[in-house]
């Protein structure tokens, strides 16, 4: 499958369930709803919260490659992190990490958590190798199909058919999806927002924005939520 998929340069980067449970507003979650983590990457999600007896899957073109592979690609992106954090310090809030040091150590600690577990996840079918829009799963195979850290967020490379395609395809394989932050990379509202919203409106869903308990890059504390009508 190398080489089929194209990761741009959308960088790995991995968050851990107490952020997700935040972006996404999980704090009561039903134990056997059936969960998607759509550009999933090196995110300890789907290791936490299969640990806690939840059904979760993971799909990234990421997963490809194996775990050495990813760790390398995760301290490149690590050292443009820093970098550019420090550049950009003003569009940047800590309430949440505390510090650009501990920022680093609970990204350190996801991925360190997914490194761990994704060879064994991988042969268990939790972690899937697929790229959005094509998703390897039947129709209505998920309750909740989320996305964090790419659709919005990387607003330059993913062009506004693209990401209704994506979300589509989020819906047709699961009853709701979920997609934070709806900020790009400037730390800007995602200019797709708003006719991304209009066009899923015109194909019979139902798009609503929601404020959620996590602020990371100034002003990115919404999700978009979208179920059918
Ligand atoms: C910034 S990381 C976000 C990882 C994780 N969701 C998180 O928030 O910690 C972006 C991820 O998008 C993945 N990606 C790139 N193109 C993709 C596509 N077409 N479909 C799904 N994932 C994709 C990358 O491989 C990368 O792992």
């Amino acid at each position: 499958m190398a080489g089929e998929f194209k990761l741009e340069d959308v960088l790995p980067w991995g968050r851990n369930k107490a952020e997700y449970t935040a972006f996404f507003d999980l704090a009561s979650l039903a134990l056997d709803t059936r969960i998607l983590d759509c550009a999933g990457g090196p995110a300890s999600f789907t290791a936490e919260m299969t640990e806690k007896g939840y059904r979760v899957t993971s799909v990234d073109p990421l997963y490809q490659f194996a775990a050495d592979d990813i760790a390398g690609q995760v301290a490149a992106t690590r050292e443009k992190m820093q970098a550019g954090l420090c550049a950009a310090l003003h569009r940047f809030v800590f309430t949440w990490h505390g510090s650009i040091k501990q920022h680093d150590q609970v990204r350190m600690a996801a991925v360190r958590r997914f490194l761990d577990d994704f060879e064994a996840g991988k042969r268990a079918g939790r972690y899937r190798t697929a790229a959005l829009p094509d998703l390897p799963f039947t129709d209505d195979a998920f309750d909740l199909v989320l996305c964090s850290h790419f659709l919005f967020l990387y607003s330059d490379h993913l062009d506004t058919d693209h990401h209704v395609a994506c979300i589509e395809e989020m819906m047709r394989i699961g009853t709701e999806a979920r997609v934070f932050p709806l900020l790009d990379l400037e730390g800007e509202p995602s200019r797709h927002l708003d006719p991304v919203r209009s066009m899923l409106e015109a194909r019979g869903f139902e798009a609503t924005v929601q404020r959620v308990d996590y602020e990371f890059q100034k002003g990115g504390h919404s999700m978009l939520r979208v179920i059918a009508r």
